[in-house]
């Protein structure tokens, strides 16, 4: 399923509440689009639904989910769906995107977004899973690739070959987040480039960009607390040259900095795609 063209291109930033306010001060040139998590406006009223008002008023509004748990085995939540639908049509959405990953109990969302064991059964249930969601939802489900630290179980199959399977079971659209392929490829010991040669770059309908911590023994830990370093804006650079424009989201959840020093990130992310689309130009 492809959903190319669903948000507008360039390196856009995602929303937080620390600097929504001050975001809304600047000129709409600012920024392509802004990506929001929906569950942050969500059966709430007062401020937040006007809040987002404001923003769609300026900018293209790209969700994330996460909290829909699409791996997860327990039913989805009526309720959530109804509500999550009725934002999707209220901002005029084309695709919705959130993690392959499970993250919820019937009792609790675990605020985390935990691996799923790769194995067949899996492939299986996830697919069945997301188009169900998509059903509901009456829009693509783009799934996003997650950082992890271990595996959940023995795997049958590498994080790559679940990946693809899933693909193929779901015909979802890929969000593919290159920080976490990179954090990813550092903990599991793996080529990103050789991964990235095996993605089919036609599904990914947007890229996620962001930071992370190594610790002194070496584990590195997907904290979205740092600026992306050299060697994540390279992995975007490989995508965007052979992929084309795409919407690409800098996400920053920790350690956020004052907003001129995030926007500079974003331009610095603008200079490293706009390199890379003209080398995709450039191949005809
Ligand atoms: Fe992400």
């Amino acid at each position: 399923m492809s959903v190319r063209g669903g948000a507008p291109p360039g390196v856009g930033l995602g929303l937080r509440w620390e600097f929504l306010e001050e975001l809304l001060e600047l000129p709409a040139s600012t920024l392509p689009f802004v990506e929001i998590s929906p569950e942050n406006y969500l059966r709430r009223g007062g401020y937040y639904p006007a809040a987002l008002e404001r923003v769609r008023e300026r900018w293209p509004v790209v969700t994330h989910g996460l909290t829909m748990s699409v791996g997860g085995t327990d039913p989805f939540d009526d309720a959530y769906f109804r509500a999550l639908r009725a934002q999707l049509e209220r901002l005029g959405a084309t695709f919705h995107s959130d993690h392959l990953c499970w993250s919820a109990t019937p009792e609790n969302s675990l605020h985390d977004l935990l691996p799923l064991p790769f194995t067949d059964e899996a492939v299986r249930h996830v697919g069945r899973r997301v188009r169900e969601a998509s059903d509901r939802l009456g829009l693509p489900v783009a799934l996003e690739n997650v950082s992890y630290y271990a595996p959940r179980g023995p795997p049958a199959m590498s994080e790559l070959e679940f990946l693809l399977a899933v693909l193929d079971e779901s015909d979802a659209p890929l969000l593919l987040d290159v920080n976490h392929l990179h954090v990813n490829s550092l903990n599991h010991g793996f080529d990103p480039l050789a991964f990235l040669a095996r993605v089919p770059l036609e599904r990914v309908v947007e890229v996620h960009v962001a930071g992370h911590h190594v610790w002194e023994d070496g584990l590195v830990v997907d904290t979205h607390g740092a600026a992306a370093p050299d060697p994540v804006h390279a992995l975007l650079a490989w995508v965007v040259e052979r992929a084309g424009p795409l919407p690409v989201v800098l996400e920053r959840d920790q350690e956020i900095p004052p907003l001129p020093a995030l926007l500079d990130e974003v331009r610095a992310l603008g200079e490293t795609y706009d390199r890379a689309l003209a080398r995709w130009r450039a191949r005809g």
